[in-house]
């Protein structure tokens, strides 16, 4: 159902103006595009769960133009929150942190604490500027769906849903922010991504990392995310028959498999150019011939973590 004749453009007052009205409009980020509205506007919230078709317990994020403002929207800032927002703000980093009461309820889906980012694209540090409010935004993909890394990818899922895509090209990273919080004042990564745990490591010591069998603390840490609708086998041998396979392969390609049928995302072995592509390669794999995808499982370190989480998740 037509709602809106999406346009797509780079022009920030168009969307800041739509934003203002209430509406809900795309946006690049440095990571995924986001599906972003006036977050202490209920009805723009209740817009985003409706267009992105996601369940109203799976809480949003607050995107800010300055990790200064974050006072703003919580009762605390723990001291490692922050010397992490000064060393990774603007960045993949999202904190969760005690709200407080202006925050509404349906931003968190009742929890306590809020998720809070400064995204570093341009157009977007620009378009919050010029905003008096923080705009709540999830991924720009339907519910369940591979976040998109481009305007073309927002606009074939959502468009004439939305009236505005505001087009920064591609992510530079690819892959969603890495989030991050406080169990009993001790740092828990729920969300491996495009800050590279190493990095918070150097500031803030050994890291926990919140495995998915513990209680759904970050509720969208869902077992089944970021999914194609083909089949996608992830890790282990690779099936004894290969014809009709879609391969997606870290730095060599497959034998046995034509070139046409893969993607090999870093032929350098660099995992940040693989996680920037690799979102790109899975829509192309799931709009292929083929009848199932092969995904490798790439090394556990850096960014591989974050690769190998979303494409666990996207197989399961
Ligand atoms: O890079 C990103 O983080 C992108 C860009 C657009 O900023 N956003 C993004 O949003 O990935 P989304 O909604 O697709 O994923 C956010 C995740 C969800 O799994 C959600 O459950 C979790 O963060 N989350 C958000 N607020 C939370 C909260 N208050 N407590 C626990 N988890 C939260
Ligand atoms: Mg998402």
């Amino acid at each position: 159902m037509a709602l809106f004749h999406t346009i797509t453009g780079n022009d920030v007052q168009a969307a800041a103006t739509l934003l203002r009205q209430g509406e809900v409009v795309a946006i690049p980020t440095e990571t995924v595009y986001g599906l972003a509205g006036n977050a202490l506007d209920e009805n723009a919230v209740i817009k985003i769960f409706e267009t992105k078709q996601r369940p109203r317990f799976n809480p949003l994020i607050l995107h800010l133009a300055h990790a200064s403002q974050f006072s703003h929207y919580v009762t605390e800032v723990p001291p490692v929150a922050q010397l992490l927002m000064e060393r990774f703000m603007p960045g993949p980093l999202t904190l969760l942190l005690p709200k407080n009461e202006r925050v509404p309820d349906l931003v968190t889906a009742g929890s306590p604490r809020v998720a809070l980012r400064v995204p570093a694209h341009p157009l977007t540090r620009a378009l919050l500027q010029s905003l008096d409010f923080p705009l709540a935004a999830p991924s720009a993909n339907p519910f369940g769906y591979i976040s998109p890394t481009t305007a073309a990818h927002v606009s074939a899922q959502l468009g004439g849903l939305i009236p505005y895509i505001l087009d920064g090209g591609p992510a530079e990273v690819g892959i969603e922010s890495t989030i991050a919080g406080f169990e009993d004042g001790e740092l828990v990564i729920y969300r491996p991504g495009g800050l590279d745990l190493s990095e918070i490591e150097k500031i803030a010591g050994p890291l926990r990392l919140h495995t998915s069998s513990e209680s759904p603390e970050a509720p969208g840490m869902l077992k089944s995310h970021y999914a194609p609708r083909k089949k996608l086998l992830f890790g282990g041998p690779l099936p004894a028959d290969v014809n009709n396979l879609f391969a997606i392969t870290f730095r060599d390609s497959l034998p046995g498999l034509s070139p046409e049928n893969q993607i090999v995302l870093s032929p350098a072995g660099d995992l940040a150019e693989a996680a920037k592509k690799l979102f790109a390669a899975l829509r192309l794999a799931d709009a292929s011939e083929a009848d199932a995808i092969y995904a490798e499982k790439f090394p556990e370190l850096g960014l591989g973590l974050a690769i190998n989480d979303r494409l666990q998740r996207a197989g399961a």
